[in-house]
Parts: C-alpha cells; sequence; structure tokens
C-alpha cells in the first residue's frame, strides 16, 4: 500500500504509517504534480492546504481513504468521495483542547495589547499607556457554534467569571445547560448583548460570511472579534471597515478567507492580533493528530472500520469492539442473496433483534450491503458507497430495532424482496462469537459460514445424502461439514455441506443429476 502526505504531520505519524504501508512525504507538492502521480496512491494525508476536489478524486483511480490530519474538512469534496467509494477520515477530537485554548490566548492578548506591546518594547521604548486593555472578568462573551471547540471555550471562560451566551440552533437545549451558557435563540440576540464574540463554526455555505455588514451594525460599539475557527465567517472587507471606524475595538485572527496570505490588509491595523492557522499547532495535538490519522488511514487501507469516518457512520470504540464480528457476520450474510438467487431486488428490509438493537447498527447494514453488492456491481464496494450503490440500484433500505429477547441473545434479520416475494435469512453469534447462520429462506439450520460452501435444495426422501457423499467422494473433495435441515418430514430439504476446497463444475452437474435434487449451488463466504 502507498500513502502520500503532502502536508506535515507528526514524524509519530509517519513512523506509524511506515510499519504497514511505503510513504511518500511530499510537501508543498505542487497541485499539477499531485494530479498526475495520485494514481499510484491508496491514500493521502492532507491537512487544511490539499484541496482534496473532484478532479483529484477522479485522477485518484487506487485511492481509498482521505486522511484529514485535523478537524475542518471543507478542502475536501465529501460527495465526490463517497460517490468514488473513498473514506475520508479525519481526527476531529486530538487539537480541539489546543484550538480552544490559543482562542482564549488570542482573547487575553487582543484585550491586553499584548503583541502591540511585544513589538513596542523590543524597539526599544517603554510606555505603558498606550497598551492599557481591558478584563474579560465581568463581561459577556458571545460563543458562535457550541460544539467540541465552542464548548471548552465556553467553560474555559467561565473560570474568568465572564457571562457566557451562546447560539448553536443544532443542539440541544441541554447542552448548553450543561456547559454553563445561557442559550441566545437568535443570532441578533448574542450580537446585541456580547462585549466579545468568538466564532466556532464550521465554514458552511450558511456559516460563510454570517457575520457581514448588518451583524456587526448589531453588536455593541466597542465589541472585539475572536476568529479561530475558519477564515470567511467574518466577512474581512467589512471588517476592515469596522475597525477604521472604531466600531469593532479590536480583532484576533487565526485564520483567513485566503490562506496562505502573506499579506493581507487586516494585518496594518495594530488593532488585529493574527496567526498563521496556529489553533492546533501544539507538540501535544500534532502528536495526537498525526498517530490518530495514521491509524485511521491503515485501518481503513486494510478495510477495516474505522473510528472517525466523516462519511460513514463512525463507531466509538465501546461500540466497535461489540459490533465487529456482527460486521463479518452480516457482510457474510449479503453475500449469500446473490450466490442462491439471480432475480433483481428491490428492497431489503433488515431487523436488529435483541441486544445488539440497543448499539448503533448503521455500519452493519452498510456491511450487509458491501457483501450484497461486492459480487454483482462492477464499482469498488465498499462501507462509504455501498448504499449509495443500492439506491442508484433502486434498492429501498430499511433498518428496524427490536430490543425484546427472541429465541437468540442477538439476531440479524434480513428480508430481501425481489418482486416475486421475499428471501429471508438471519445470523448471530455463537459461543466465542462465532459467526452462525441460522435461517435461511424458511430453513431453521446451523451453518457455520465458510470460505467453500454446497447449498443443496432437495426432496426429504432416503439416499440423497449418500449419493452426494458419494459424488464428493470421487470428486475428491474433502467434506469438512454437513447440516440438514427440512420443513416437514417427506417435504422439502435443505443440506449446508462445508467442503475444504473448490467444487468443479462437472461434480456439480453430477450432484444435479441426483434423483431428489432440486437446485445445488457452490458458494464462497
Ligand atoms: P464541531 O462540529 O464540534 O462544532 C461546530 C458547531 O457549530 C456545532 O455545534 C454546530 O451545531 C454549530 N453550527 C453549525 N452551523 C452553525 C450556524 N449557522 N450557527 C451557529 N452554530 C452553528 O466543530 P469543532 O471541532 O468545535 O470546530 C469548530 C471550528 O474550528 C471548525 O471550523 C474547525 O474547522 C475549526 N478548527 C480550527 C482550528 C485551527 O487551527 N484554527 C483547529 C481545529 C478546528
Ligand atoms: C483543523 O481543522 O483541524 C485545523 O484547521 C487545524 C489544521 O489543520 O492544522
Amino acid at each position: 500500500m502507498k500513502v502520500i502526505v503532502t502536508e506535515r504531520i507528526a514524524e509519530a505519524g509517519i513512523e506509524r504509517l511506515k510499519e504497514k504501508a511505503e510513504v511518500d512525504v511530499r510537501l508543498k507538492i505542487e497541485r499539477d504534480e499531485l494530479l498526475a502521480i495520485i494514481k499510484d496512491y491508496h491514500g493521502i494525508v492532507v491537512r487544511s492546504a490539499t484541496k482534496v476536489d473532484a478532479q483529484l478524486l477522479a485522477a485518484a483511480k487506487n485511492l481509498k481513504v482521505v486522511g484529514r490530519a485535523g478537524n475542518g474538512i471543507d478542502n475536501i469534496d465529501l460527495d465526490a468521495a463517497t460517490a468514488a467509494g473513498v473514506v475520508v477520515v479525519n481526527t476531529p477530537e486530538s487539537n480541539s483542547v489546543s484550538a480552544a485554548e490559543h482562542t482564549i490566548g488570542l482573547m487575553l492578548a487582543s484585550c491586553r495589547n499584548t503583541c502591540s506591546a511585544n513589538r513596542h518594547i523590543k524597539s526599544g521604548k517603554w510606555d505603558r499607556s498606550p497598551f492599557k486593555g481591558n478584563e474579560l472578568h465581568g463581561k459577556t462573551v458571545g460563543i458562535i457554534g457550541l460544539g467540541r471547540i465552542g464548548g471548552l471555550v465556553a467553560t474555559r471562560l467561565l473560570a474568568f467569571n465572564m457571562r457566557v451566551i451562546a447560539y448553536d440552533p443544532y443542539i440541544p437545549d441541554e447542552r448548553f445547560k450543561i456547559l454553563g451558557a445561557q442559550k441566545a435563540e437568535k443570532l441578533e440576540d448574542l450580537l446585541a448583548e456580547a462585549d466579545i464574540i468568538t466564532v466556532h463554526t464550521p465554514r458552511t455555505e450558511e456559516t460563510m460570511g454570517m457575520l457581514g455588514e448588518r451583524e456587526i451594525a448589531l453588536m455593541k460599539d466597542g465589541v472585539r472579534l475572536v476568529n479561530c475557527a475558519r477564515g470567511g465567517i467574518i466577512q474581512e472587507k467589512v471588517l476592515c471597515s469596522a475597525l477604521e471606524s472604531g466600531k469593532v475595538a479590536s480583532a484576533a485572527l487565526d485564520v483567513f478567507e485566503q490562506e496562505p496570505c502573506p499579506d493581507n490588509p487586516l494585518f496594518a491595523f495594530e488593532n488585529t492580533v493574527v496567526t498563521p492557522h496556529l489553533g492546533a499547532d501544539t507538540f501535544e495535538a500534532q502528536n495526537k493528530v498525526g498517530i490518530n490519522i495514521a491509524e485511521q488511514v491503515l485501518d481503513a487501507l486494510e478495510g477495516k472500520l474505522v473510528t472517525n469516518a466523516v462519511n460513514m457512520p463512525s463507531l466509538p470504540d465501546k461500540d466497535m469492539d461489540y459490533l465487529k464480528p456482527y460486521m463479518l457476520l452480516a457482510e457474510k450474510l449479503g453475500r449469500l442473496y446473490y450466490q442462491l438467487e439471480k432475480r433483481p431486488i428491490n428492497r431489503v428490509e433488515i431487523k436488529y433483534r435483541g441486544g445488539i438493537a440497543e448499539h448503533k447498527t448503521g455500519p452493519l447494514t452498510l456491511a450487509y450491503l458491501k457483501g450484497l453488492l461486492e459480487p454483482v456491481v462492477k464499482d469498488r464496494v465498499n462501507y462509504v458507497n455501498a448504499k449509495l450503490l443500492a439506491k442508484s440500484r433502486s434498492i429501498d433500505v430499511l433498518e428496524s430495532l427490536d430490543s425484546s429477547a427472541s429465541e437468540y441473545t442477538d439476531l440479524i434479520e434480513v428480508k430481501v424482496g425481489n418482486g416475486n416475494g421475499a428471501f429471508t435469512m438471519a445470523g448471530t453469534l455463537f459461543g466465542m462469537r462465532e459467526p452462525r447462520i441460522v435461517e435461511l429462506n424458511g430453513y431453521k439450520i446451523d451453518m457455520e459460514p465458510a470460505p467453500y460452501m454446497l447449498l443443496v435444495r432437495n426432496e426429504d426422501k432416503p439416499g440423497v445424502i449418500g449419493c452426494i457423499g458419494t459424488i464428493m467422494g470421487v470428486g475428491k473433495i474433502n467434506i469438512a461439514t454437513m447440516r440438514v435441515s427440512r420443513n416437514s418430514r417427506g417435504g422439502k430439504a435443505l443440506m449446508v455441506i462445508n467442503v475444504d476446497g473448490v467444487v468443479p463444475k462437472d461434480v456439480l452437474d453430477m450432484v444435479k443429476k441426483v434423483d431428489g435434487i432440486t437446485d445445488v449451488n457452490f458458494i464462497k463466504l
């Protein structure tokens, strides 16, 4: 596996990647060169500067994973990545504390004119009066976006005895209460009340330019602004005018509309404090980010579930441990249908029963769809695009949960609609969490999924099992296990035979000719 790293990440992360992949570190690579060579790579690790857009993804014929060493994913075209089956992973938690601390550092520097005073004293002068500032104590801070970083900033500023009000229409009231922040129902309420405003939203269509002329006019005179989230959330041109007029007393900015930007009119103001997108740049954060992204990229390359996939459901570690064997089971259940039936599907209904229904089951559905579609679609199928591919084939996917007890502690039941009724299957885990298929189209069985299997449908009458044994012996096929099930005495029966290798077509043809056998399928799970 080959991975290209286009922006600086911690050496520990590079070393971790090298344990399992060939790694090329190409910092500052030109876009054209990247477009030309990306086809050779299975993984790419970026920060915020590399644009992983539709053009790059189209050129990346072998790409499986984009690792965003950091949080914001506005430089990655998620839709294009999803359609291409490329998993995008990031490290949202790893740098939040650093970003929150930098926010507060910038806020204090801005209120106390630290940077101007620093320049002043280093130029051989000693004057205190121009640098008189303000305390945070007793002031009102308005936090826009009360997610991970906004929340960390809130709790830290409460320790400064600030009154914290926050605007975030997408989180429950409970979070405001837990964080000790007063909820602003409307953005305008926050704008009118805050002495200092700090933004912590992602850059989206809605937040881009959200603080413009109208919003700044609604703020208190002498308000102070902080942006350690994404450039452009505060409109830079408008901010320049507001700094000139004195409406805004100071601005502390870590991020800019254009990055990198060695030159920006905002740098000319004495009352701006600016840093070159340093929010996440601490040794602690970068070590965490580097190792975390390396591990996730390697997991994704090995086809494993990852903890922070942005374009597929991801799982916290505790759920991951519990669900891993079920993922395998779901995928094997998925592989059954097209190996046994040749009819197109229009609907997949999956019911999760028992304890499993209390966990995040979304990834299990993806695993089922991956197993189902892999044998029949030409595109790469993986956890990322499985749902999209099902949709593109007009397959409705329905998931339901039933945590009440059944015959099994946990059960995954699937009903596949094919316009001709339904094909059913169910699976569970036995003993040491080993997968078992326990129902197949109405037959109760105990089927241990194996790499090579024969599924024989027959009439329940004497001699059939013996004939199969003989044919397998003649064909030198070793039978590992055999299970039989019937719906009634003398009725229809199903035989599941695990064999040690591929069963050739001539042997299958001989089995098909046995009196009483109605159907034979060699399947691989
Ligand atoms: P998060 O997803 O945890 O929180 C973002 C919050 O913004 C969410 O609660 C969301 O509901 C809210 N939000 C979205 N749209 C909104 C709107 N229109 N109005 C109000 N609230 C809205 O993200 P996070 O981890 O806290 O990161 C916040 C920002 O900080 C992101 O832009 C991220 O890219 C940036 N970041 C910057 C640095 C840096 O180096 N400067 C480091 C890390 C993160
Ligand atoms: C992030 O979103 O994580 C930050 O912008 C930090 C970074 O990429 O350096």
